[in-house]
């Protein structure tokens, strides 16, 4: 663990006036929920395909037979999966009034299980179901018991429900991305953790961040860097905003450095 970068990304957190969050699915693989794009990640066991909106509208059957095969595979409950301490520092950080917002690109809810308040869902949330039709809003307990009853769930109006995550092809809800894209202009510090930031609009947010011209992306992005603002990586790996984009990555586990982070915070709040 690199004590320099723990202790930097301490010092600048309790200088910053406006902390915002990105998470991705790495945050989230020590409480059991695989990634994507890791050796043995989702898109290894099952076909992207499979998340296309127009699949689903075609046959949405086949793909609530694979999300149930999902849920009840020995490798990860989504449905049943716990925060770990990445996700606890995150509220606590919260809870002291430092971070303002956690955009997640995470559907399993587990920030908001773990405490976190201003949380906004980049990609929806799997624990609920929306009817395609009248559009109402169910939990995962009610899909869950339709569906022993019938292939795909329903509507009390008849209508097919759909989970609530986003689908390859479909917007990011507008709410979602406007006030996004305003947090990640205002903020002056972004962690950006556990995500591989390769899938946009979301991977667009620490550009923005950093006052980079996210159009300009690939093409040399012309970095017309915001004066005061940071933006620091947790991650296993390095990723495309590594040396280009983040001031530094802290490599590692996220629930590791950021218990680090939230402990030497508590020690000087005393
Ligand atoms: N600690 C730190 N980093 C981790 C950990 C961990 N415990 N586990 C995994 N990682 C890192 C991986 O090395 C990888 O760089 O987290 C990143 C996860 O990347 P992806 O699997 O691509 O997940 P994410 O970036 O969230 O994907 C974005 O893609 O498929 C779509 O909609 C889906 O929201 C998802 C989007």
């Amino acid at each position: 663990m690199d004590f320099t970068l723990i202790d930097k990304t301490v010092n600048l957190l309790l200088k910053a006036s406006h902390v915002i969050v990105l998470t991705g699915a790495g945050i989230s693989t020590e409480s059991g929920v695989p990634d994507f794009r890791s050796p043995g990640g989702i898109w290894e066991r099952y076909d992207p395909t499979m998340f296309f909106i127009e699949r689903f509208l075609a046959d949405p059957e086949e793909v609530w037979r694979c999300m149930l095969d999902m849920n009840n595979s020995n490798e990860f409950k989504l449905w049943e999966a716990k925060p770990n301490k990445g996700h606890q520092a995150l509220a606590y950080l919260e809870e002291i009034g430092i971070i303002k917002t956690v955009i997640t690109q995470n559907i399993d809810n587990l920030h908001q299980k773990a405490g976190s308040r201003h949380v906004i869902e980049f990609h929806g949330n799997m624990l609920y179901a929306k009817c395609m039709e009248c559009t109402c809003k169910y939990g995962y307990e009610h899909v869950l018991a339709e569906l022993k009853e019938q292939f795909p769930p329903r509507c009390t109006c008849g209508g097919i429900l759909k989970p609530d995550a986003v689908f390859f092809g479909e917007a990011i809800p507008q709410a979602a991305l406007t006030e996004s894209f305003k947090e990640a202009d205002a903020c002056d510090l972004m962690l950006v953790i556990g995500t591989s930031a390769q899938v946009e609009p979301a991977a667009s947010l620490p550009l923005i961040a950093k006052g980079m011209n996210p159009l300009l992306r690939g093409f040399g992005t012309m970095p017309i860097p915001k004066p005061r603002c940071h933006v620091i990586e947790i991650n296993w790996e390095p990723t495309p905003l590594t040396g280009r984009v983040s001031d530094f990555l802290i490599q590692g586990r996220a629930g590791e450095m950021l218990s680090s982070i939230e402990q030497k915070i508590r020690k000087i709040k005393g």
